[in-house]
């Protein structure tokens, strides 16, 4: 999210917690006191990382890859903080055995990766042209990954749209989007689905709607008010239905794999759980954040809510239809129950209140859902600015998800939390909090009976954070990307998460804490090893271009010299 957006946004939450802290009339820490639950996970239960293309790849124009819209998106001034870009990031790219030696180093079950359109379709276009060398990079990683028996939970659009589609036809807006998209899937299908069962069609399309299309913070930076996110989101739903039934008739037989999409969405609890509105403003939050998404691909059409809401502002707008498009009947059936399973990114909470916006501001996505956030000052607020750390409200999700969608298979898709930039601290035990308490609200959802199968923790390496470029680090690894080798170093909480995913949960009190205990001890060692870095970058620099720069002198001066002695002697 954009600094000034944020900014906005902040404010507003910060007004209207004072003023509701002064009426006392509301006890903020009545959902705090949930206590700790000792027990294990089903057997079978995936424990996994994750990563995106553009975040952690790098090699951005290398072996033939095509510009995407976060390449040119980030190129341009001002775009992203100190105009950081995904250029090298982590050079993923160039890092396959590495990043696996830390998986093992885990013992992870799952890896969740995307496949960066324009690396295997440089204009996105199938029939221009299929890059065989960017295939050949996801084929080495998805047999590096079986190898060590690792599988690969694969996205196929997190993001990095192919420029040349979002300039020749305006990405997202324009229909033609679904049929391109259906082509590079089916190519995946084709080219890794032999050895790829889990695939995930898109990455959190709220965010690619409202932040690419809406508010212009995130690629490709459009601020379509009103109506571009709502477009951008219609298209989406129908290709992610296209892709899902390309795989059911042609692929599903021959490979026996499983398609989904992955939704995210912050929890909204009432300010008042005895105020009707409330109720309804933060049931309105929810259905507007992942309803939107998640209903038609359940129930075959937007939440009623979103109907009524979107529709009556633009009545009052004096348009004649609702800038929320509308599913013919037999598009409804055909995106009904499109998801074999669904992948849920959650990170965060609001409490929720009714609040009616004037006409006179305009009528956006925002304004549209007539809600109000507000967040309690006491939640911990580490790393990014917008994520508060409220474990309950994970579970709340969970279990509406469960009765919402008729109790769905369940896969967390990414769930964590950053640090700040400055912040070289490997022992981050308020990620190891964060992590306990959040993975033990869902052991407390599937206990109730939601249908969780595996959880990826978000994620593997710190990365580029889009609009806030390498400022928020997300990792379970430490990339220093100072250093041209971005060396990793593990942060406390890899050790952490290795004994939960080892034990497969929380066995028991003196355990855990145990756990955590040694996990803090064991970070200073690495510390020091980060804190020589800088000498030892120096060191390489000496040998890598110091070095043979200085051959390089002395040779040709000692070659000027033989001429000068030959030529005097002649
Ligand atoms: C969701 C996005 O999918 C992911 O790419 C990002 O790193 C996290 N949010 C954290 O902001």
């Amino acid at each position: 999210m954009m600094l000034s957006h944020r900014v906005g946004r902040a404010c507003h939450v910060l007004v209207l917690v004072l003023c509701l802290s002064a009426a006392e009339d509301f006890d903020w820490s009545a959902n705090n006191h949930d206590s700790f639950y000792y027990g294990t996970f089903p057997n079978g239960f995936s424990w996994g990382a994750g990563s995106s293309a553009y975040q952690t790849e790098g090699a951005w124009d290398k072996d033939g890859k095509g510009l995407s819209i976060w390449d040119v998106f980030t190129h341009k001034k001002g775009k992203t903080f100190l105009n950081d870009t995904g250029d090298s990031s982590c050079e993923g790219y160039y890092k396959i055995k590495d990043d696996i030696s830390l998986m093992k180093e885990l013992n992870l079950n799952h890896y969740r990766f995307s496949i960066s359109w324009p690396r295997i379709m440089p204009t996105g276009i199938r029939s221009d042209h299929v890059n065989e060398k960017g295939v050949k990079y996801y084929n080495a990683l998805i047999d590096e990954l079986l190898e060590h028996n690792i599988t690969p939970i694969v996205t196929l659009y997190h993001w990095d749209l192919p420029q040349v589609l979002q300039e020749k036809y305006g990405g997202w807006q324009n229909i033609s989007m679904i049929n391109y998209f259906n082509d590079f899937a089916n190519l995946c299908f084709e080219r890794y689905g032999d050895r790829v069962k889990y695939w995930i069609t898109f990455n959190n399309p709220w965010s690619v709607a409202v932040e690419g299309y809406e508010t212009g913070e995130h690629a490709p930076g459009l601020k379509l008010r009103g109506t571009g996110a709502y477009r951008a989101a219609h298209h989406i739903i129908k290709a992610h239905a296209k892709v899902w039934h390309t795989y059911d008739t042609q692929w599903r037989n021959k490979q026996r794999g499983m398609v989904g999409i992955s939704l995210s969405g912050d929890w909204g609890e009432p300010v008042d759980i005895t105020n009707q509105k409330d109720i309804e403003a933060a049931e309105r939050y929810v259905q507007f954040y992942i309803g939107w998404f998640a209903t038609p691909i359940f129930h075959g059409d937007y939440p009623q809510v979103m109907k009524d809401f979107i529709g009556r502002k633009s009545a009052q707008q004096g348009l004649g239809t609702s800038r929320l498009p509308t599913f013919s009947s037999q598009e409804k059936s055909y995106i009904k129950g499109t998801s074999d399973f669904l992948g849920v990114g959650h990170f965060t909470t609001r409490y929720i209140t009714q609040k009616s916006f004037p006409s006179s501001r305009g009528y956006t996505y925002f304004s549209d859902w007539d809600v109000a956030e507000l967040v309690d000052p006491r939640w911990p607020d580490p790393g990014s600015e917008w994520l508060y750390s409220v474990p309950w409200g994970f579970r709340r999700l969970l279990n509406f998800i469960k009765t919402q969608y008729g109790n769905p298979m369940i896969y967390i898709t990414e769930n964590g939390v950053s640090e700040k930039m400055m912040c070289t601290e490997l022992c981050d035990d308020w990620r190891i909090q964060y992590y306990k308490a959040y993975i033990n609200e869902m052991l407390k959802a599937i206990r109730n009976g939601v249908n969780v199968k595996g959880y990826t923790a978000w994620s593997l390496l710190d990365k580029f954070e889009w609009d806030e470029g390498y400022s928020e680090r997300f990792g379970l690894y430490y990339v220093d990307f100072r250093n041209k080798n971005k060396p990793r170093y593990p942060k406390a909480s890899v050790q952490f998460y290795k004994r939960i995913i080892k034990s497969n949960g929380f066995p028991n009190q003196r355990e855990v804490e145990n756990w955590r205990r040694k996990a803090t001890e064991t970070c200073s060692t690495s510390n020091q090893l980060l804190a020589a870095d800088p000498l030892t970058s120096h060191m390489e620099m000496v040998t890598e271009v110091v070095v043979p720069t200085v051959c390089t002198l002395c040779i040709l001066i000692s070659a000027v010299f033989l001429m000068f002695l030959l030529r005097k002697r002649n």
